[in-house]
């Protein structure tokens, strides 16, 4: 997730491009810059850290001669948060720039080219690739150029690019990431999202995958990837400012929830091969050590937890290499075991948790290989580990985790396949059919997020509701764990996630009339055991609902069952939450309450 704006007409550029990525600035921070086209050169101004460092920079000196220009906030994804690494990106000779959200999978392939041809580098990213492709083309046009590219780049993506020859002249493409034009009078705005340009005009124009526009101060044109020309669709904006960076959602929590498709699809973007093989070459680890571990322990707090508790299961199911997994404040003072021969995994989508990192350290100085799972570039997880996993999942600015959750799950499951491949203990085979099946999840998680409506209406009544229990046995055991947290969380109501089968230990003697009971059953080799452990519920007055997949014969047990895609046991879990998420979402919007901010939380707490 990054922000781009760019800006063609008469007012000063600096006074558009800045103001429009402060408004950009939910989609990331970490650096920030812009190119100002005078007609003869681009003036750059790049820096790492927020926008107000950038906004300092430009102040700094008169850019009255620039004539257009574009500009980008950045979120890592490809080479730290620095300077060098920080959007516009330019070729050798400064002839063209280029500003880009999302990620080109296949960059390596082309920048190898690129260098073969005799192209210098000098940043990390992905980006960079497309400033050389375009100089290279300075025989087309600038529409040809970057259609040519986008014919060739993989993943989702969206750029814009100018030349400095033609400083009347922005281009911009879509796949996958958003960008949207704002229509003026005399002049034009291309940006990410509508708060950019909100202040100067309310006209958009709706830019659809695999489409390139050309924006110009008195036109915007647009084509397909074959050059057809395309009738653009105008439409009016009636939010407000703060609506609008909720892009239409009332809440951050609920927008979040529902990028899930698109953080898990860029989560795996580059990591499966077409011939079913998990491919991870940003996790920089010899394969012999990985072959030489002989015991795995994954730490992390709060959801990451759950993660965790998903990746035991899946590491060992794949791999046989017994795995220990622990709340990041218990592990050190439980004097674990460990030695040069144990991996461990610190799970952490903030990468900053004073629990986790202390743990992970822990474990390190004794000895242990130690693997950071991040969403955040360069985070001190990240700078903590021997190598790190990066989930994609974009800025999170709800305190309850979502989109970083379900990439977590997803990162685990690809790294415990990774393992298995490695260590050659699943057949090709069998690994290929869950490459198959995790390729199918963003849209299998698009389908669960449809019984959004569905859950709103069922939990109507629940606002005085105070009593919740989520059940769950094997992979689904972690998702009903998540799920009660999240209740917890945002409601503010008792939830206790629990292992459906030890209910009858204890617990179901809180069971009685007015008990919510959530039952995830979706693991198929022991969703009649789930089943039963439902029975025994629905016998003592709870009210029973049901997490099932699509095609699951799960009987009269429920009072209410939501369905989700089928899909394999662990591979599930990715689904099976969403249900729970916004379950947890409509309660505590029918109680009134800020899901954005719950109380008494932080979304990064770096206190033991
Ligand atoms: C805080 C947040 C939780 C989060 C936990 C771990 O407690 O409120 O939502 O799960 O930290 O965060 P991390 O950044 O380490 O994943």
């Amino acid at each position: 997730m990054c922000g781009i704006v760019g800006y063609v007409g008469p007012r000063p550029v600096t006074d558009v491009l800045v103001p429009g990525l402060a408004h950009l600035e939910y989609r990331g921070y970490d650096s920030a810059g812009v190119a100002l086209n005078t007609g003869t050169s681009f003036d750059l101004i790049k820096t790492a850290g927020r926008i107000a460092d950038l906004e300092a920079l430009v102040d700094a000196e008169d850019h009255s001669n620039a004539l257009s220009g574009i500009g980008h906030t950045r979120w890592a994804t490809h080479g730290a948060p620095n300077t060098v690494n920080a959007h516009p990106h330019t070729d050798e000779a400064g002839d063209v720039v280029v500003v880009h959200n999302g990620i080109i999978e296949n960059w390596a392939d082309l920048k190898k080219k690129l260098v073969e041809s005799g192209h210098e580098f000098i940043s990390d990213t992905d980006t960079e690739v497309v400033a050389h492709m375009v100089a290279d083309r300075a025989d087309m046009t600038l529409r040809d150029a970057v259609t040519d590219i986008m014919n060739q780049a993989e993943g989702a993506l969206a750029l814009a690019v100018m030349r400095k020859s033609e400083p009347d002249l922005i281009i911009g493409a879509r796949r996958g990431s958003p960008l949207v034009v704002g229509r003026g009078d005399g002049e034009n705005f291309l940006a990410s999202d509508i708060p950019a340009f909100l202040e100067h005009t309310r006209e958009m124009v709706i830019i659809e995958d695999d489409r390139v526009v050309e924006v110009r101060p008195e036109s915007v044109r647009l084509f397909d990837l074959e050059g057809n020309e395309l009738e653009p669709e105008h439409r009016k904006i009636d939010w407000d400012f703060e609506a609008a960076e909720k892009g239409g959602y009332p809440t951050f929590m609920l927008k979040e929830i529902h990028e899930q498709p698109h953080a898990i699809a860029d989560t795996l973007a580059g990591r499966l091969s077409e011939t079913g093989r998990v491919v991870l070459n940003d996790l920089d680890l010899d394969p012999v050590l990985l072959r030489s571990i002989d015991k795995v322990f994954v730490i992390a707090c709060g959801t990451s937890y759950h993660a965790a508790m998903m990746a035991k299961y899946a590491i060992e199911r794949w791999t046989r290499l017994p795995v220990e997994i622990d709340i990041a404040s218990e592990f050190r003072y439980r004097d674990p075991v460990l030695d040069d021969r144990s991996l461990v995994i610190g799970i952490s989508q903030s990468g900053e948790t004073i629990d986790t990192l202390a743990a992970v350290r822990y474990a390190k100085a004794q000895g242990a290989k130690l693997i950071g799972v991040s969403n955040v570039i360069d985070s001190a997880l990240a700078r903590e580990s021997h190598a790190v996993l990066y989930t994609r999942a974009g800025l999170e600015i709800g305190v309850a985790a979502t989109k970083t959750f379900t990439t977590q799950l997803v990162a685990m499951q690809l790294l415990g396949l990774y393992l298995a491949q490695v260590r050659g203990t699943l057949d090709p085979g069998a690994i290929e059919l869950l490459v198959r099946e995790l390729e199918q999840l963003p849209e299998q998680v698009a389908t669960a997020l449809e019984s959004s409506a569905a859950i709103e209406e069922l939990t109507r009544g629940w606002a005085d509701v105070r009593d919740y229990f989520f059940l769950g046995r094997s992979g689904d055991f972690p998702v009903a764990m998540e799920g009660a947290l999240k209740l917890k969380e945002i409601a503010y109501v008792r939830a206790e996630g629990y292992a459906a089968g030890e209910m009858k230990h204890g617990p179901i003697a809180l069971i009685e009339e007015g008990v919510v009971v959530v039952g995830v059953a979706t693991d198929t080799h022991v969703q009649a055991k789930t089943l039963s452990n439902m029975e025994e519920m629905k016998a003592r007055g709870g009210t029973i609902v049901l997490v099932a997949e699509e095609d699951d014969d799960v009987g009269e047990v429920a009072d209410h069952v939501i369905r989700v895609p089928s899909a394999s046991d662990l591979i599930c879990t990715v689904t099976a939450v969403i249900p729970l998420q916004l379950l947890s979402y409509h309660v505590a919007t029918a109680r009134g309450l800020d899901v954005d901010k719950p109380r008494n939380l932080a979304k990064t707490v770096t206190v033991e």
